[in-house]
């Protein structure tokens, strides 16, 4: 009897401890903002969250405003919905709100990849400026030169004869060109052997499209941690294609490397980091630098030709923009080259990107509470963040469609950023107040995403080829733009749930 008596008391000590352990009895402290469990034991509002965020969210925020501790399959997550305190938790210091540790998390979950300690941010920051001020001019044009691998050269596979119209799926035609070019521009092109055109980088950057694709539509799953085991399998078998291609042997084999990647690579050797870390690292960058801007080309592109005079506009513009440089394109000219400094020249089709940005990039950006702190919001009230919990913005919902600093937020406005002089429009205002960060697709603050520069000109220069070299429509004027696949709320580039067929044909 005894015996018995002390298994069910280690059992159930067991159990309250487990339960104790996933924050079951956790209750709301002194100056806590309001704790929101849910009813599912272990999971919370992980259902909730994995389906629907943005409208988990709001339902959320109409419950108890501008602050809330959600419970999400045993974290604890604090949501802050007032956009004038974001600046505030972007700026906090890394000893109290830290980037790095969940992103450290998530890289292991997804890439099995684990950075030495403390060199996460460094690697990333050292190597920047190859993205940025010195380097993107080169990297500019490295765009450029594939994408007329792709779409130009003789031996492209997108190439057109005269007067011929294609028909495509508008998204696989706007994902497969700037994933390629930006795939080749990055990381570089196969040796050509002397032959003339690039027939195995079409062939290579193909398979490459092709893979990362499927790799990309688990991510969302991934990312949720609900693997089913085929899935697992195939996830497996993706990361090691992808390790291989990548690897630093097949690296050396290449031309034209980016300075980006080459010192990346350099940097992980010095620091010890073995062969297999350094291609899942490539995997890394791989997914980061490809992953949205061919998404976010598609509805740019999409959201033109739904409205007739945005891309009426847009064409005048990169006209406008040809004629000045003496580049006017005309019956049997060369094909059109977009150079870095006519990207600059273009605050109309600047707008429309910033506007295809507000309308579909949502990322949730995420900080990891270091120490027990007290956060000040923007308005003076401060709440007790608990030490071992996560903070989260999700700009999306909270900013970017707020109808105060956006009337009418879902439609697309082409001009929304343009002032009526005709200059980029900088200031948005909620509650008569100027807001310091009117977007944040990039996220901010010490993880803002160092490759903002590059993708802008990388998705600039395709829409502006686009509307520059070819006639395009949609094959149905009618069709509704699709809707969003809301499981990818918090991951960034929204994708469509379905393709749009659409036409295209060289106009002179
Ligand atoms: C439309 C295209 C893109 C969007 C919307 C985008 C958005 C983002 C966002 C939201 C983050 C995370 C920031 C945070 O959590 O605070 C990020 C990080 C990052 N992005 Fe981008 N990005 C894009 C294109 C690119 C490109 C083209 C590159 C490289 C060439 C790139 C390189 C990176 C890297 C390396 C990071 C990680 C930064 C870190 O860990 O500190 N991104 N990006
Ligand atoms: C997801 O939530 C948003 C609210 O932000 C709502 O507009 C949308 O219809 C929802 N979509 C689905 C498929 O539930
Ligand atoms: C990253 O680099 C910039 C300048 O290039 C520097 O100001 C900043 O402090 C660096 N950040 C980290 C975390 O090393
Ligand atoms: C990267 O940054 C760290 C700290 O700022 C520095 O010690 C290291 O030498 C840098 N590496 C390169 C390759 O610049
Ligand atoms: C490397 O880039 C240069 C300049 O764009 C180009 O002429 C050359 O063909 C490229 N190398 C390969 C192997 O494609």
């Amino acid at each position: 009897m005894a015996f018995w008596a002390s298994v069910l008391i280690v059992l159930m000590t067991t159990v309250l401890v487990v339960l104790f352990r996933l924050g079951a009895f956790r209750q709301r402290r002194f100056n806590e903002p309001p704790l929101d469990k849910g009813l599912i034991p272990w999971l919370g509002h992980a259902m909730d969250m994995s389906r629907n965020a943005s409208s988990f969210l709001k339902k959320m925020q109409e419950r108890h405003g501008e602050i809330f501790t959600v419970h999400i399959a045993g974290s604890y997550i604090t949501f802050v919905t007032d956009p004038f305190s974001f600046d505030v938790i972007l700026k906090e210091s890394k000893s109290r709100l830290d980037f790095s540790k969940f992103a450290s998390e998530l890289v292991f979950k997804i890439f099995e990849f684990q950075m030495p300690k403390n060199h996460r941010g460094m690697v990333i920051n050292n190597s920047s400026k190859h993205l940025m001020s010195i380097g993107l001019v080169g990297l500019t044009q490295a765009m450029m030169d594939s994408l007329q691998i792709l779409m130009l050269q003789p031996d492209a596979d997108k190439r057109l004869g005269p007067q011929e119209w294609k028909q495509e799926g508008l998204f696989q035609y706007c994902y497969n060109t700037v994933f390629r070019a930006g795939y080749l521009a990055l990381f570089g092109n196969l040796p050509t052997n002397g032959k003339a055109g690039h027939a195995q980088d079409l062939l290579q950057s193909q398979k490459v499209f092709e893979e990362f694709r499927k790799f990309d539509i688990l991510f969302p799953r991934m990312f949720h941690s609900v693997i089913l085991p085929k899935e697992k399998q195939e996830i497996k078998r993706l990361r090691y294609f992808f390790w291989d291609i990548l690897s630093a042997r097949q690296m050396l084999e290449k031309d034209n490397v980016s300075g980006w990647i080459s010192s990346i690579q350099r940097e992980l050797a010095d620091l010890g980091v073995p062969e297999l870390g350094q291609s899942q690292y490539n995997l890394i960058l791989l997914w980061a630098s490809q992953g949205n801007t061919g998404v976010v080309s598609f509805w740019a592109l999409l959201f033109l030709l739904k409205n007739p005079e945005a891309l009426k506009a847009v064409r005048e513009e990169a006209e406008g923009v040809l004629r000045k440089m003496g580049k006017e394109m005309r019956p049997g000219g060369a094909p059109i080259i977009v150079e870095y400094s006519m990207l600059q020249q273009t605050p109309v089709l600047d707008s429309v990107m910033e506007e295809t940005l507000r309308l579909r990039v949502a990322p949730l950006l995420t900080r990891a509470v270091k120490q027990d702190v007290i956060l000040k919001m923007d308005n003076g009230k401060e709440y007790a963040l608990r030490q071992g919990d996560r903070v989260c913005m999700f700009p999306y919902l909270f900013l970017q469609m707020d109808p105060e600093i956006y009337p009418d937020p879902t439609t697309f406005k082409y001009n929304r950023f343009l002032n009526p002089d005709g200059s980029r429009k900088t200031t948005f205002y909620k509650q008569g107040r100027r807001l310091k960060s009117h977007m944040l697709p990039w996220g901010g603050g010490p993880s803002i995403c160092p490759g903002r520069f590059f993708a802008l000109n990388e998705m600039k220069m395709f829409v502006f080829l686009m509307v520059t070299q070819y006639d395009i429509e949609l094959v149905d004027q009618d069709v509704k733009i699709p809707p969003i696949n809301v499981k990818r709320f918090g991951i960034g580039a929204m994708q469509p749930t379905e393709d749009v067929p659409f036409r295209y044909r060289i106009r002179f």
